[in-house]
């Protein structure tokens, strides 16, 4: 197995949160204890609690009003600007990627990385009708928090304080997992580690949904008005114009097949890869 400590640690491209901070951030949530995990999650729960969090340089850098400051996350915990973020695109690729993972989603789920609007609801729907787990991994405290106030009281979602290039699980410990619009924001370093680790931490002949940009078709409008905005937003998402999601993947010996779709004229692509 391999090990479940953070590669990236000590990387001076990580900036160190306090345990202080990340205790005042549980604090001023509220209770926690529908995030703490069953018995056999001990790692995860010591990770939340202990505030053992690193963000991620490129994220406080990049998407601090976005996802990072406590005013961020109230003020695009929107989904109707979400959607318009996504140029009317969020319920269709929202669905697509539920939908390629399945109606029912018995066994144990992980979604890696928290998203705006309403995604986790109704992901945590078709978990809960498969009789299935959910986990959440998120490296901001604040983004679980967000996740927490808008699940029901009685939902059994595990939220974690996690880096994705560093999942504390045992390998195929899941038997799927979603990525939704988290490559794009990665530097290829962090990105192919989140794949590496997204491949290891689901079992042979479970199921990685990926939906993320891509290059649009030559006809698309948005193949030509995007880069701008993009390079200066969203540095690294280009990266996925220029190469498929493929390109970052080391694929272990037990990759059996990857189905790739694309919508809105190829702006958007929607990745399924069967471990
Ligand atoms: C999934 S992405 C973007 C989703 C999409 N734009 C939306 O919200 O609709 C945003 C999330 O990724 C998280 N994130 C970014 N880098 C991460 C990492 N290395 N490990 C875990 N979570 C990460 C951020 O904290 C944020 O909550």
């Amino acid at each position: 197995m391999q090990s479940a400590a953070s590669p990236l640690k000590n990387n001076s491209l990580h900036r160190s949160v306090s345990a202080d901070a990340v205790r005042l951030i549980s604090l001023e949530g509220g209770p926690i204890s529908r995030f703490t995990q069953t018995a056999d999650d001990k790692p995860t729960v010591a990770g939340y609690l202990s505030g053992d969090a690193e963000i991620p340089a490129y994220l406080e850098k990049i998407y601090w009003w976005t996802y990072v400051r406590p005013w961020a996350i109230r003020f695009f915990e929107r989904q109707w600007l979400v959607n318009a973020i996504l140029f009317g695109n969020y319920v269709k690729l929202r669905d697509g990627a539920l939908d390629a993972l399945g109606a029912t989603l018995p066994g144990k789920t992980l979604q890696i990385a928290c998203v705006y609007g309403d995604m986790t609801n109704r992901l945590y729907d078709r978990v809960r009708a498969g009789d299935g787990r959910l986990d959440v991994v998120d490296v901001l405290p604040g983004q679980i928090e967000n996740l927490r106030r808008k699940l029901p009281p009685s939902a059994h979602v595990n939220g974690m304080v996690m880096d994705s290039a560093a999942l504390k699980a045992p390998d195929g410990r899941y038997d799927r997992a979603i990525l939704f619009f988290l490559l794009h924001e990665q530097p290829e370093e962090w990105r192919r580690k989140t794949l590496a680790e997204a491949f290891r931490v689901v079992r042979p002949g479970g199921r990685i949904v990926i939906v993320d940009y891509a290059r649009p078709k030559w006809w698309s409008p948005f193949r030509y008005l995007m880069p701008p905005a993009l390079a200066l937003l969203e540095p690294f998402a280009l990266d996925l114009w220029r190469s498929d999601v493929q390109a970052f993947l080391r694929p272990p010996a037990g990759l059996r097949s990857l189905a790739r779709k694309t919508v809105f004229g190829g702006l958007y692509q929607c990745v399924v890869i069967e471990r």
